[in-house]
């Protein structure tokens, strides 16, 4: 399966961001927990040099809590200031206010030695489609806040959330789109959802999740599908069993694999399998001491 995806409108979305970039102080970028390396396209990094970086590990709440502590030292040994959160529940967002301030201390004092005062930091928000920005920028602003509208130097239509004196954010995300570096990274980013299903074959797909968790996730799979776990299985054999245990069959009692497929992959996608990373931090390091 060719999981290369490229919507149009990439460029328009770059120069966007190039002219957002400018007016701000800090990049706040919302990362997949789950594919902590997929969804982060390195593009910002290039585009986001000089300014303050906080990375947020979102989708926590779906993702491997022990391979979210890993993920987030590994950020941090980069350099980036990183917190897990949920933005559905809001959970974790208390604890942006102070690493914000944190991260973009260099600012503040030299605002405070020119005898700047009270000017606030100003944050855009980025990441890449369906990672969680709107459900972010709604949650983190909540009612409290209020659009500033324009200001001089600003540019025109840009609108700023402002929280509270110390921070400001635009209220449109950027949007970053994926680097498909690699087939793999196109695969995990269709399995957690990232991309257009219309293009997608469900039980290719399936199968490779399934492959992935019967290495690293076996116990909660064979949970969820009541299936016994002391066989050796294949992916397209444990497609069978999921038929089964779920009652996917066409007529004539054929098993319907694409109906698994789809319900398997849904489950995960929704958290029901277990809290699952898709992406381990031990295997990135170990490529990059190579
Ligand atoms: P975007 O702006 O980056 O494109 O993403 P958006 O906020 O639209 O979020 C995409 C989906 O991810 C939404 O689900 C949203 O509820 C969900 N989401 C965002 N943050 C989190 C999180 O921390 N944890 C979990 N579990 N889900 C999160 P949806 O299915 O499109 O909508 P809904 O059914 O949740 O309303």
């Amino acid at each position: 399966m060719n999981y290369q995806w490229y919507p149009g409108h990439m460029t328009k979305a770059k120069r966007m961001m190039q002219e957002n970039i400018s007016l701000i102080d800090l990049v706040i970028e919302l990362v997949d927990a789950r594919v902590p390396l997929s969804s982060k396209n390195p593009d910002i990094d290039e585009l986001g040099k000089n300014k303050s970086r906080l990375i947020l590990l979102n989708k926590a709440d779906l993702a491997d809590p022990e391979a979210n502590k890993r993920w987030m030292a590994y950020y941090k040994e980069l350099g980036f200031h990183v917190l897990e959160i949920n933005a559905k529940t809001g959970q974790g967002l208390r604890a942006i206010q102070p690493m914000v301030q944190e991260a973009c201390r260099e600012k503040i004092e030299r605002d405070r030695k020119r005898g700047i005062k009270n000017r606030p930091v100003r944050a855009i928000v980025v990441g890449i489609p369906n990672v969680g920005k709107s459900t972010f920028i709604n949650s983190f602003a909540g009612k409290a806040c209020t659009k500033t509208g324009n200001k001089p130097g600003v540019t025109k239509g840009k609108q700023w959330i402002r929280l509270n004196k110390e921070l400001e954010l635009l209220d449109t995300p950027g949007i970053l789109w994926p680097k498909f570096e690699s087939m793999e990274v196109g695969k995990r980013l269709a399995m957690i959802g990232s991309m257009n299903d219309d293009i997608l074959q469900m039980t290719e797909l399936a199968s490779e999740l399934l492959e992935y968790l019967m290495e690293y996730y076996r116990e909660p799979l064979f949970a969820r599908y009541q299936i016994d776990g002391k066989d050796k299985l294949t992916p397209m054999k444990m497609l069978d069993l999921i038929c089964e245990n779920r009652k996917c069959f066409k007529k004539g009692q054929e098993p319907d694999y694409e109906k698994a497929a789809s319900l398997l992959v849904d489950d995960f996608r929704n958290g029901r399998i277990g809290r699952i990373t898709l992406e381990i931090c031990e295997q990135k390091q170990e490529e990059e001491r190579k």
